[in-house]
């Protein structure tokens, strides 16, 4: 069973200003595959430093084997999560994050605006996604199951990549 953790980075959540649908969006899709438990749902400010503490936490901590962040991914002057999570992943994974504009764009040419980063540190990967729940549901669970072949193979559960699925 692998534990998820997700955070949701928005100022306004933060202090209750505005309801976060985005995690709970999250929450619905991974709790349709069964080797997946959400261990930790937190809301964070959009501050570099404290969006580093949560996933660090989660990732040393906690034993989380799959962050998924939601939010700060854009333009705005606050929108860090992926400087967050370059600063604390030790390798980088490309591929989701492309794998998720290149979906994203049949949607919506506003897909490559999303600055979204993946990437491991220790047994744990740490995913971006951007904030809106429309744009959750449009793209997490088509990465689903990659992800888990590749937590899989990252925990050492899966040796080689035989099976196309
Ligand atoms: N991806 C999908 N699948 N659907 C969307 O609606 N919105 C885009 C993009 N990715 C979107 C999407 C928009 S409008 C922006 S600005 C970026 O994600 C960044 O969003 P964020 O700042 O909330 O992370």
């Amino acid at each position: 069973m692998y534990k998820v953790g997700i955070i949701t980075a928005s100022d306004k959540g933060s202090i209750g200003q505005r309801e976060d649908l985005s995690g709970p969006a999250i929450e619905s899709i991974v709790l349709n595959h069964k080797n997946f438990k959400i261990e930790k749902y937190i809301i964070v400010q959009d501050d570099k430093e404290i969006i580093k503490q949560a996933m660090i936490s989660m990732a040393d901590k906690d034993g989380i084997h799959l962050i998924l962040t939601t939010g700060g991914t854009g333009f705005s002057h606050r929108d860090v999560t992926p400087e967050a999570t370059l600063e604390v992943i030790e390798r980088r994974v490309p591929g989701i994050p492309e794998a998720m504009r290149f979906l994203s764009l049949q949607i919506t040419p506003r897909a490559m605006l999303s600055r979204a980063e993946a990437g491991l540190r220790g047994n744990t990967l740490i995913v971006n996604m951007p904030g809106s729940p429309k744009a959750i549901s449009e793209i997490l669970e088509y990465t689903m199951t990659s992800i888990e072949h590749g937590l899989d193979i990252l925990t050492g559960s899966a040796t080689d990549c035989a099976s196309p699925l």
